[in-house]
């Protein structure tokens, strides 16, 4: 039995005596006549730690530090391995081969189905969706991380009293941060706990998983911003339990989050795969496909007078990945309505009409409250015609009438600014740039 009060005893005597070898003698020694409490039980002969050399009493500690740790991970392990033997003996396989359905033909294509799909969801091809596939790689080719993006300007500037931000541009950020801080989180849990598991097709729920993953570094990004620039994180966090324009946004959305998290839900009849369509068109065209485009512009257009470079250039890159989630979801949404003809019935096109006035409407709101007065040459007029025309363009790709007649696009620049490759030198600032264009046809 060796204790530590040995090894203490020992460094003390290594001090007055040398060699190596009676030095660790002595310490068997003492270990054998002092009748101290052991911290583990270690066999460690010390004639063998004398013939692997150890010279130092820090030496000797480290060689049975590592037996011990070795003897309990082998004792540990031992029994581990009896249990996990004994466990698999008495396994039940059967239901585990019933779920695979061993034997059962190879997946063809035309078994594939967006929903209620009763073909093997864990193999990925043959695919019949390409596009959900090609979304896929060109997201994962867009990939960046929040902190390859410079943030000493901002930093600089957000906290300099010398006015070079207003206090309406101040507001603008404040609010865009409090949106979007738990506005993708919002999204992310939508996609994780209602979309997901209805969704039956492997190559869908692939991007799935990527856009859950882009989500994470969208909430990520934003609180670097917060971080970076020192702001009160609980303000901003708790801003959309807090301040009305952005609540009534978070409260659209959430309720078709809560309606799908049922465990007991299932698609399969109309009522309920139309549920299904209401949450899709909820999170995809109206949340992200309307809800970001007010803060996006304007944030983005801060950037162009080139105010809050790095938060601009965070947003651009979130932007980018939106815009692929909109197209992706609206792909989605048109393939459910090809493949259940009878789920897209005029009752329930003019309920999704009513869906993205609403939603232009609170965005409208959204705007009203975040520029009173004109500002970064914008105001809340230019806004609203903007939204506009965002939801005809929404309408349009569900392929549903406009319903904003002849409205213009105000802010030309915004869908140039989601093609990175034609503003390199608004992102001086970062050592890659995206591999891809992407999809942004929106
Ligand atoms: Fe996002
Ligand atoms: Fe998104």
């Amino acid at each position: 039995m060796i204790s530590w009060d040995d090894f203490h005893e020992n460094d003390k005597r290594t001090e007055k005596t040398s060699p190596a070898a009676p030095r660790v003698a002595q310490a068997t020694a003492s270990a054998a006549t002092t009748p101290t409490p052991a911290v583990v039980p270690v066999d460690v002969p010390a004639a063998e730690l004398n013939v692997r050399g150890l010279e130092t009493p820090a030496a000797v500690v480290n060689e049975v530090i590592s037996r011990v740790s070795h003897n309990l991970n082998t004792e540990i392990d031992g029994s581990a391995h009896e249990r996990a033997a004994a466990a698999l003996a008495r396994l039940d396989s059967a239901p585990g081969l019933e779920e695979l359905e061993m034997g059962a033909e190879r997946i063809q294509v035309d078994d594939k189905r967006m929903i209620n799909c009763r073909a093997d969801l864990n193999q990925l091809v043959p695919f019949k969706y390409e596009w959900a596939w090609q979304k896929y790689l060109d997201g994962c080719a867009n990939h960046w991380m929040p902190q390859e993006v410079n943030m000493s300007k901002d930093v600089a500037m957000w906290k300099s009293n010398d006015n070079q931000l207003t206090a309406d541009e101040r507001l603008i950020v404040m609010r865009s941060l409090g949106f979007f801080s738990t506005a993708d989180s919002l999204v992310a849990n939508n996609l994780v706990l209602a979309i997901y598991r209805h969704i039956t097709n492997p190559e869908c729920r692939q991007y799935l998983l990527r856009q859950a993953f882009e989500e994470a570094i969208h909430t990520h990004a934003y609180q670097y911003c917060i971080q970076s620039l020192g702001i009160d994180e609980g303000e901003v966090f708790n801003m959309y339990r807090e301040v009305p324009s952005v609540a009534r946004k978070a409260s659209w959305g959430l309720r078709f989050t809560q309606s799908l998290c049922d465990p007991n839900f299932t698609t399969g009849t109309t009522e309920a795969d139309q549920h299904l369509l209401r949450n899709l068109i909820g999170f995809y065209c109206v949340l992200e496909g309307m809800f970001f485009y007010c803060g996006f512009t304007q944030i983005l257009s801060m950037g162009r007078r080139n105010k809050m470079t790095g938060v601009a250039e965070q947003f651009q890159y979130i932007l980018r990945d939106e815009s692929m989630h909109v197209n992706f979801g609206i792909d989605v949404i048109n393939q459910i309505k090809n493949e259940n003809p009878q789920l897209w019935s005029k009752a329930f096109q003019q309920e999704v009409i009513q869906m993205i006035l609403e939603g232009t409407q609170l965005e409208v709101e959204y705007a009203r409250d975040t520029m009173p007065r004109g500002v970064l040459g914008m105001n809340a007029a230019m806004m609203e015609e903007y939204l506009h025309f965002i939801a005809n363009r929404r309408l349009v790709q569900l392929g549903l009438p406009e319903q904003f007649p002849g409205v213009k696009n105000p802010f030309p620049w915004m869908s140039e600014i989601m093609d990175l490759r034609k503003e390199k030198n608004f992102f001086e600032t970062r050592v890659t740039e995206y591999q891809t264009g992407g999809a942004l046809a929106w």
